[in-house]
């Protein structure tokens, strides 16, 4: 099975249009040791050919043009793409906002749970994906799901979809509920474990995680790689870095650092590979050379980035 990071980024991108903090002036400067990283999104092949994104980003463009894999084969028909399907970790812009891209009458499928296709069906403009073309598929709870492309031929690529602590997509938050998470409910953001048929190994997608229990720590330990909520270093980043008036915990992220952080959670397990994906603009360790990305790199982990490619 090949993992490729397309989007290594949290919502925003980096540099993100807007900011004029000091990292995305570095990166759009074109300082040494940073990269300029698109909005989160991971592709996953059993075979090389045919392609299943996790999460459609804001960028899906550019990463396709950037992934000679996803690109219509040389000696396919006219309109043609290795894609057959996008699963969804949540109904964040940054997790959806790609689809309205792949809306060229293309064949594919989408796969979420109830929670997430409820809100694409509530926004009418996802019927620009025509829905004769663009097959909506159920992701159930804890219940391993063979991904098959348009026509029910099997990708050979599993997922189970599991609830994570987390939060409502932002723009459907309800203030008025604020005290129950903004009226986030099961379903509103999951961690996927994807494994190829007939292989041990398998491996963990987290993009949005706001904690670790016990029993997500026992799914970790048994994956043999781990892409995890890479958003913030610490909690507090975004209001010391000026930008925002959020926690990480208020955005459904938990932090890196200190011993509540997720490294600390998870140093007495080991994945085989252990990656932080979906990383806020504000974090420290999209410095390469940033005493904070050498603290996570001793701790085993690596730091994502787009292009990065894992075979398991
Ligand atoms: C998040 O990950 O918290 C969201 O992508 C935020 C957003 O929708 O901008
Ligand atoms: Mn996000």
């Amino acid at each position: 099975m090949r993992l490729k990071i397309l989007g290594s980024a949290a919502g925003g991108g980096f540099p993100q249009w807007n900011c004029n903090y000091r990292l995305s002036r570095a990166v759009r400067n074109g300082e040494g040791g940073f990269r300029r990283r698109t909005q989160s999104s991971l592709g996953v092949s059993a075979d090389g050919k045919d392609w299943i994104l996790f999460n459609a980003s804001p960028d899906i463009r550019e990463q396709i043009a950037a992934a000679l894999e996803l690109q219509p084969m040389e000696e396919g028909p006219l309109r043609a793409s290795p894609i057959q399907a996008v699963v969804l970790t949540n109904a964040d812009v940054d997790h959806i906002a790609g689809l309205l891209s792949l809306r060229e009458r293309h064949r594919f499928v989408i796969y979420a749970t109830a929670r997430v296709l409820r809100v694409i069906e509530e926004n009418s403009i996802f019927n620009v994906l025509d829905r004769q073309l663009v097959e909506r598929r159920e992701l159930l709870l804890n219940v391993p799901t063979p991904i098959a492309d348009w026509h029910g031929k099997p990708t050979s690529i599993v997922v189970e979809a599991f609830p994570v602590p987390g939060k409502i997509a932002l723009f459907l938050e309800d203030a008025g509920r604020a005290q129950e998470g903004f009226g986030t409910e099961e379903g509103d953001t999951v961690g996927l474990r994807i494994v190829q048929e007939d292989c041990h190994s398998s491996a963990l997608y987290i993009p949005g995680c706001a904690s670790i229990d016990a029993h997500l720590k026992k799914k970790i330990a048994a994956a043999s790689c781990l892409l995890f909520d890479g958003t913030v270093y610490t909690d507090d980043e975004m209001l010391s870095a000026g930008v925002g008036t959020k926690t990480g915990r208020r955005m459904g992220h938990m932090h890196i650092a200190g011993s509540d952080g997720s490294m600390a959670l998870l140093a007495d397990i080991a994945p085989a590979r252990r990656v932080y994906v979906h990383i806020n603009n504000t974090n420290p360790i999209l410095d390469e050379r940033s005493p904070e990305a050498a603290v996570v790199r001793a701790g085993g982990w690596e730091i994502g980035y787009d292009g990065m490619e894992i075979g398991i």
